[in-house]
Formats: structure tokens, sequence, C-alpha cells
């Protein structure tokens, strides 16, 4: 059957290692739609959003949905903590959402269990091979999804088969806690207990995400597809193996949803003025010390689901013109503008050099990676306040010339640019359309 136009669908992702801003630009989207999906990730996300002058921050809900009447989908490929969840929804409330209504749960979703975050916890514990995740347990649990062991939010119905399959998880994951890790046991009755509370929990919830979606989008309605994480975490067009464990890439979008690519209208990669990333893993650009602390205090980058210090370093071309091209992006938001306001001089990657060779592509394997030194191109800082400026002609000549440089280097438009934490600190260029 030939669909007459594309549908009225956009997905927004991570161009950079996570943090770049998405949730606050969703929540700024979210007003002109009428449904949000998280596709991938877990409760390793932290979106900010900053509504009226308070602070909320989305874990595993999509960001919009502190704009009443919005519905928030979990599609199949998120992992759900359901301790997590229940809690968020109940801030959600507190904050006066209709979270009955507000929030769907696709029933293919993984469910996370105590035993995926103590496998989590305990390879990290490990000095060789750390990766510095936030110990969520969500590469145990995509472990499990793989391995075809996991339970999913739709089997918390059939409390027998569920008790099943939980007790031969139980008992193999309390041997490898034992005799690998050295850890305490879990106990059967009790995981089993909490679970079947957060069941009878959810399972109002819970839909058959494909045919949500599907009529959803046969009702016209407008969809946003909230990517979690960053281009550079994916799992396999990130720096592995310090990456997350699903495909936070808009290539996720289809498995993750339950949607054909033939839906998909837009797509719109969020990335920072310059970068930042949390846990271990190369960062070509990472600033020196003195610059990092100057940024990470004035960017406020700490995590937003660890609290752990972010390291921060120059805008990379190279990584965000690999993003844009992975996640086909018809333009880009540049976030935290205003973070660069006291600065002198300005750096941005170009390239990076391996001995003589000059490479402009993100190279596909770490060891080429670690040899290389970035190439850099220095621009004047513009010495004043942008906070809160609403329009690009009203920028300085500097900030100016300096996201013009972006947009050439990475050969699409800029069409949002953020110059503060508010809903308000936000501007559309002439580029810019929702699809
Ligand atoms: P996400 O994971 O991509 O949603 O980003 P996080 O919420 O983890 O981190 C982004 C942080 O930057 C949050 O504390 C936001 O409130 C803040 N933020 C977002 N946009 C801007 C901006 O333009 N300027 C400043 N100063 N802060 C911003
Ligand atoms: P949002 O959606 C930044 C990082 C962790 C670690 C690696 C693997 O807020 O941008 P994991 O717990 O996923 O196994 O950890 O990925 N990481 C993030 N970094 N922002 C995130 O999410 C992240 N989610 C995971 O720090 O390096
Ligand atoms: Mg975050």
């Amino acid at each position: 059957m030939a669909r007459k136009s594309t549908p009225n669908t956009l997905v927004v992702v991570g161009v950079q290692w996570g943090d770049e801003g998405k949730g606050k630009v969703i929540d700024v989207l979210a007003e002109k739609a009428d449904i949000l999906v998280r596709y991938q990730g877990g409760n390793n996300a932290g979106h900010t959003v900053i509504a009226d002058g308070e602070e909320f921050i989305f874990h595993l809900i999509p960001s919009g949905l502190l704009h009443p009447g919005k519905v928030g989908l979990l599609g199949n490929g998120v992992v759900i903590d359901p301790e997590a969840l229940v809690d968020e929804m109940s801030r959600l409330r507190n904050r006066g959402i209709n979270v009955e209504k507000a929030v769907k749960i696709s029933d293919g979703a993984h469910l996370i269990f105590p035993y995926h975050k103590r496998l989590d916890a305990a390879r990290e514990a490990i000095a060789t091979g750390r990766l510095g995740t936030t110990r969520r347990g969500i590469g145990p649990c995509y472990m499990d999804k793989v391995a075809r062991v996991g339970l999913r939010v739709g089997d918390l119905a059939d409390t027998n088969a569920f008790a099943e399959k939980l007790r031969r998880n139980v008992d193999e994951k309390n041997q490898l806690l034992q005799a690998i890790y050295n850890e305490k046991p879990l106990s059967f009755d009790e995981v089993y207990a909490r679970y079947r509370d957060f069941g009878r929990i959810l399972a109002p919830h819970i839909v058959y995400a494909p045919r949500f979606l599907r009529d959803a989008i046969a009702a016209g309605k407008r969809i946003v597809f909230e990517g979690a994480q960053g281009t550079m975490l994916d799992i396999d067009y990130g720096t592995y193996p310090f990456v997350t464990s699903s495909n936070a890439t808009s290539g996720g979008v289809c498995t993750g949803a339950g949607v054909p690519p033939t839906v998909i209208g837009r797509v719109l990669g969020v990335v920072k003025a310059y970068t930042t990333r949390v846990g271990e893993g190369p960062l070509p650009t990472e600033f020196s010390p003195d610059l990092m602390e100057a940024i990470r205090t004035k960017g406020k980058e700490f995590g937003a689901t660890t609290g752990r210090p972010r390291r921060c370093g120059w805008f990379d071309a190279v990584v965000a013109r690999h993003a844009v091209w992975i996640n086909g992006c018809h333009s880009i938001a540049v976030t935290k503008l205003d973070v660069l306001d006291e600065m002198e001089t300005i750096q941005i990657c170009t390239g990076y050099r391996d001995g003589k060779k000059i490479i402009e592509d993100f190279p596909a394997d770490m060891e080429t990676l670690a040899r290389c030194k970035p190439i850099y191109e220095t621009f004047r800082g513009w010495r004043s306040d942008t906070s809160g400026v609403d329009r690009f002609s009203r920028l300085p000549k500097a900030a100016q010339a300096y996201l013009r440089r972006i947009e050439k280097l990475v050969s699409v438009p800029i069409a949002l640019i953020s110059t503060g934490s508010a809903r308000e600190q936000m501007f559309t260029t002439t580029a810019w359309k929702l699809s």
C-alpha cells in the first residue's frame, strides 16, 4: 500500500558521548508532538529538563512528559528497571502529570533484575577492563536478551512461567556471583515477590508497541523518537569497547520502537558546542587540567545519573561528521554555547594526525585512534554573555563565525541553538522545521 506522505516523525539523537542536552531539546520540541518514544538504553540515561525553574531528571520515561497530555512509550529496545520506573512515575505524578494515561510500556522490553546490577558492579570492581559503567545493570541485561534467557515486561503477566524463568536465572547468576565474584547469593523468593508487585503496578501500561505506533501514525499523530546516550556510545559505531550495550544511533529506532524505516521523517542530531564524556575510553580533544576545571564548573559538567565529573574537551568535527552520516542527520542542534562565553580563544578539531597521515574520518579501530593527535583551528572568543540571546543575528560576530564553521565542517545546517538550561534559552534558525 503506497503511503501518501512521510509521517510527521522526528528522531533526536546524541552526536557525541551523551549528555548533549537531548532532554532539554526534546522537552521544547514536545510542545509540538503527541507521542514521545524511547527506543534503547535504560536508566543509565539522565535527561535534564528545567521547567518553571524546577529541575526534573528523566531516566526511562521520554523527556517530553512534563507537558500535560503527551504520551510516552518505552519501546522494545529499552531495558527497564521497574523500581526506577515506578519511582520516576511517582515523581512525574507529583508534578501533576496523569501518569496512568501518559506512560505506555512495550510488552517486549526486557527487565533489569537485581542480579544484573550486582553483576555490572562486580565486573566494574575488577580493575582490569573497567568501562566506567553507570552500574545500573544495563550490559548484563542486554547480554541476557541476546543470550535468549532474559525476562520481558510481558512475562510479568503469567506468574507461573515467570517464576520458572526467574528461578533458572537466579540460580545461574547466584553461581556466577559466588564462584567468580565472591559475592553473596540473591534470594529468589525476595526477587520474585518484588517483581510480582511491580507486575501489578505496570500491567495497565503495557501495549504491543508496533500496533500502538502503527495506529498513531495512521491517525496522523506527531511522534518524536528520543535517543539516549550518544553516537560514540553506540555498541556498533562508538568507541568500542568503551560504549553502552545498545544502538543509540537512529538505526536503533526501527527495532527498538517497532516501526519500519519508511516512517522515519527527519533526524536531528544534538551536539554540545564542546565535547564531554563520562567513564573510561578515548576522548581525542580532552582539555588540559586547568581548562577542564573551568569548563566543568561553568557547564556544571557532572553526570545527571551518577554525579560523576564529566571529562571535557574541544568540539571534535571528526566525531560530528561521523555521527551526521551514521544517523542521517538532516540538521543539528548546538547546545551550551553560553559555556564558552568567557573563553579568549576556542578550538575546533577538524581532523586527526596519525604520524604523517591526516585523517578526516573517525578511525574504525581504537589502536589507530590512540595514535591520533587532533588538528585544531583556533577561533577568537566572543567574551560576552550569550544566555538568552533569541536569534542568530544577535549573537556576537565571533560566536556566529564559530557556529558557521561547525555547520560547514559537518555539512548540515544548525537548526537550533541553546544558550542556557531553561526552556526559553533556545532559538531556531531559519533552516528549522519540525517535519
Ligand atoms: P542529556 O543526557 O543529553 O539529556 O543531557 P544531560 O541532561 O545529561 O546534560 C545536559 C546538562 O546541560 C543539563 O544539566 C542541562 O540542564 C544543561 N543544559 C542544556 N542545554 C544547555 C545550554 O544551552 N546551556 C547550559 N549552560 N546548560 C544547558
Ligand atoms: P544520556 O542519555 C553519558 C556511559 C557510561 C559508561 C558507558 C557504559 O544521559 O546521554 P552503561 O551503564 O551504559 O553500561 O555504561 O556509557 N553512559 C553515558 N554517558 N550519558 C549517558 O546517557 C550515558 N549512559 C551510559 O558512563 O562510560
Ligand atoms: Mg545525560
